[in-house]
């Protein structure tokens, strides 16, 4: 039987709450079509309720594509390496079992590779009473409002993203322990167009992000200063959806339109989450039609 859900818009401009459906049972066919064309319209879902084990998250994940393991291999679930931990939790020898600080800096996810994540679900186990919260922000929404000579201007260019250059940032403020050179050759610099087209929606976005660390052919001082302005374009607060997690909720974010930045929370408080990754493919920018085809 078909599942009665309601999908209602929270953000400006994307971002959308899923009610009263149960992902933990298989989605029958018309249920899925109608969770993935609300998922490509709002470009964020939070399912709210969901009740779900390691492998009822992956099975539902796994429906909208093939997942991605983090080559962080140490914070993902035992016996589930789909599973990324993001949480605070630590070992009894002190060791931390998952990732605490998962992109304190907007980023989207996994932008450090040739073939980007597609999406990322994200399933809140334990939450903090205060803070935590995680911002999205809608690059298409910023891609659209931009000038159209700014526009032209990214249209061109190709950022480099680079994992290691972030999580050593991070290794340095005492947040991760330091990458291994075996960790930091699994993710060589890629780079990326500035501007991507939706390989589904055919909808042109910003693609940028915390891992981005020059623009090819651009000298470094003229490139930072670049990619700062598109970062604080795209966040401005008429971009921005800030989600206040409830315990069990799945938010399921599409990299290719939208950045994240997660918050601050209190150290003495737990927060627990399972994330799992969806393959994505390489970002590229398809020409625009010709301006006499759009004014036929
Ligand atoms: C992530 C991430 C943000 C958060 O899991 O990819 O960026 O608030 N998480 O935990
Ligand atoms: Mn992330």
């Amino acid at each position: 039987m078909a599942q009665d859900f309601e999908v209602r818009r929270l953000g400006p401009s994307f971002f959308a709450e899923v009610v009263g459906i149960d992902c933990s049972r298989g989605l029958e066919a018309a249920d899925f079509e109608r969770l993935k064309a609300a998922h490509l319209e709002h470009g964020v879902l939070v399912l709210r309720n969901q009740m779900l084990s390691p492998e009822q998250h992956i099975a539902f994940s796994r429906r909208f594509g093939s997942l991605l393991v983090h080559s962080m291999s140490q914070f993902n679930l035992a016996g589930h390496p789909e599973i990324l931990l993001v949480s605070n939790d630590k070992h009894p020898d002190g060791r931390p079992v998952g990732i605490a600080d998962a992109g304190r800096y907007w980023h989207t996810d996994m932008s450090y590779r040739s073939e980007p994540a597609l999406g990322s679900m994200l399933y809140a186990r334990a939450i903090p009473s205060e803070g935590g919260d995680t911002s999205f922000c809608d690059m298409t929404a910023a891609y659209e409002a931009l000038e159209p000579a700014m526009q032209q201007r990214l249209e061109g260019l190709r950022a480099v993203h680079y994992f290691s250059a972030r999580w050593e940032r991070e290794a340095r403020q005492g947040l991760r322990p330091p990458q291994t050179q075996e960790e930091r050759d699994r993710n060589p610099p890629v780079s990326h167009p500035m501007v991507r087209t939706h390989p589904e929606t055919g909808r042109r976005a910003l693609y940028a992000g915390g891992f981005t660390i020059g623009i090819e052919g651009m000298p470094d001082a003229e490139a930072v200063e670049l990619l700062d302005w598109v970062e604080r374009w795209a966040t401005q607060s008429r971009f921005v959806h800030r989600h206040a997690w409830r315990l069990h909720d799945v938010v399921f974010w599409d990299n290719r339109c939208a950045m994240h930045l997660a918050s601050n929370y209190p150290e003495t408080m737990r927060r627990h989450m399972h994330r799992t990754t969806i393959a994505g493919d390489a970002p590229y920018c398809r020409p625009q039609p010709a301006e006499a085809a759009v004014s036929a």
